[in-house]
Order: C-alpha cells, then structure tokens, then sequence
C-alpha cells in the first residue's frame, strides 16, 4: 500500500496521535486526509478534510462512511483510556473502554469494508497498544478492549485477505499525547516517531508494527 495519493480516514484527528498522523499522511503526499472528530471546530490541521466522526455513535459512522466514499486506508486511532479496574472499577467505565476501543473500531470497520473493498482493497491501520498483552490489574478495562481489538485485527485480516484489504496493528507503550499526561516524561516518546513507523510498516504491507523497545520486549516474551 502507496501512502502517496491514497485517500485516508483516520479517526481522533483532531489531537494526539491522530493529529501527528494526518499531517504526515500529507507530508507522504496522500490525495486527501479525513480528519474525523467528534467536534470538527476542533480540528486545525492545514489541508484536511474535517469529517464528523464519534466512533460511538452507529449514525455518525455510517454517514463518515458515506462521506468519505473514496477511502483506500483507515486508520482507527481514536480511543480513550479510564484506569478502571475490571473487579473493582465502575462498570460504567468498563462499558465505555469497550464501547470505544473495541466496539468503535469495530464499527468504522464494518462500515468502511465496503468502501475499501469498492476502491480496490488498501489498508487498515488498528492502533493498539502494548497492553493488548499485558494486563496489569489497575489497567483491567483498557486492556481487555485493546486485546479484543488485537484479536479483531487479526481475524479481521484473514477475512479481508481476499479482497486485497491489508490489515495491520500498531503497538506502543506511553506516547507523550493528553492520554498519556501523568506518564513521566523519560517514559514516553514522541508521536512523530510512532506516526512514521505506522506509515513506513502500512508502506511495508507489515503485520504487526511495534514502535518501541517496551512493545518489542513484551511480544519477545509473551510464551513465557
Ligand atoms: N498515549 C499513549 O501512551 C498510548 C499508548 C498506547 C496506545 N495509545 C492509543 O493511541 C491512540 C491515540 O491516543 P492518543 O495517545 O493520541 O490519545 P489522546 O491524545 O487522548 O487522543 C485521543 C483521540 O481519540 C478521540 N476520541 C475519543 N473518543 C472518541 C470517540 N468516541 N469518537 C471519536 N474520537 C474519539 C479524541 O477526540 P476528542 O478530542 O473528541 O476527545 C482524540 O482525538 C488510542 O487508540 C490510544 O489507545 C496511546
């Protein structure tokens, strides 16, 4: 997959990560970037296409998807992260970690195959997270919704292979964007770094792009 002239959707555009990759989708020279938001005033990205998107809402998404009918690659970026435990968290925050980083990305899929499919196949990015496979406890909900959303990317490339739809996961460890503020500084890198790992392993036709030696380590050691 050719970032260059590709159409591009990617969800949580307007800040963090989603932000750092819409701009360097257009340094790559995409043909046009939807920048989704759920607010669209809070996009000011130079040279976007602003595109109402809450990965929450099954009517937003459908219309994205109607709108955004020229899309060869989706990059599902946009979450939110609770610190709720799973035992003794509120369940409400269970629901809403789920809600938004498994069923959201689910449901921009379902309804961006279609497109895809009817633009000759391209990519799909899934960003997850080092905590789809590592699960400490205070983490419980965030890390149960990243691991479901590992298993959705991998079934979900064996069932788009045979549209030519490439599938890929992203992990990383603390970035230093909002969600990730009370992280110390040492421990986080920059989002400029994951965006153009993410770009060149789409480039690459990768399975799976590990951004950091945290993400490298913890993989190297899941049979342990
Ligand atoms: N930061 C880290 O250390 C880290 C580490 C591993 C993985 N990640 C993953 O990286 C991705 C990007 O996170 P980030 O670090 O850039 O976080 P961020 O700065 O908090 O940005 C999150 C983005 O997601 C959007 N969003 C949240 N709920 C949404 C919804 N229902 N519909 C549409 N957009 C929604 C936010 O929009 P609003 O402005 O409207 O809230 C915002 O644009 C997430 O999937 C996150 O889980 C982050």
């Amino acid at each position: 997959m050719q970032i260059q002239n590709s159409v591009a959707v990617v969800t949580g555009a307007n800040r963090g990560l989603g932000r750092v990759l819409a701009a360097q989708l257009l340094e790559r020279g995409a043909a046009k970037v939807y920048a989704g938001a759920r607010n669209t005033d809070t996009i000011d990205l130079p040279g976007v296409t602003p595109l109402q998107l809450d990965v929450t809402d099954p009517d937003s998404v459908a219309r994205a998807a109607e709108v955004a009918g020229d899309a060869t690659l989706l990059i599902n970026n946009a979450g939110i992260f609770t610190a709720t435990s799973l035992l003794t968290g509120e369940l409400s925050g269970v629901h809403r970690e789920l809600e938004t980083n498994f069923f959201g990305p689910l449901s921009v899929l379902r309804a961006f195959t279609p497109v895809l499919e009817r633009n000759g196949g391209g990519a799909v990015l899934n960003v997850l997270s080092v905590l789809s496979w590592f699960h400490p406890a205070g983490y419980g909900a965030y890390s149960a919704a990243k691991a479901a959303s590992w298993a959705l990317t991998n079934a979900a490339r064996e069932e788009l292979a045979p549209a030519g739809v490439q599938v890929s996961g992203l992990h990383v460890a603390y970035m230093d964007t909002d969600m990730a503020a009370d992280i110390e500084p040492e421990r986080k890198i920059d989002p400029a770094v994951v965006a153009a790992l993410a770009l060149d392993g789409i480039e690459a036709g990768a399975n799976e792009i590990l951004a950091d030696e945290i993400s490298r380590t913890v993989k190297a050691g899941l049979a342990a």
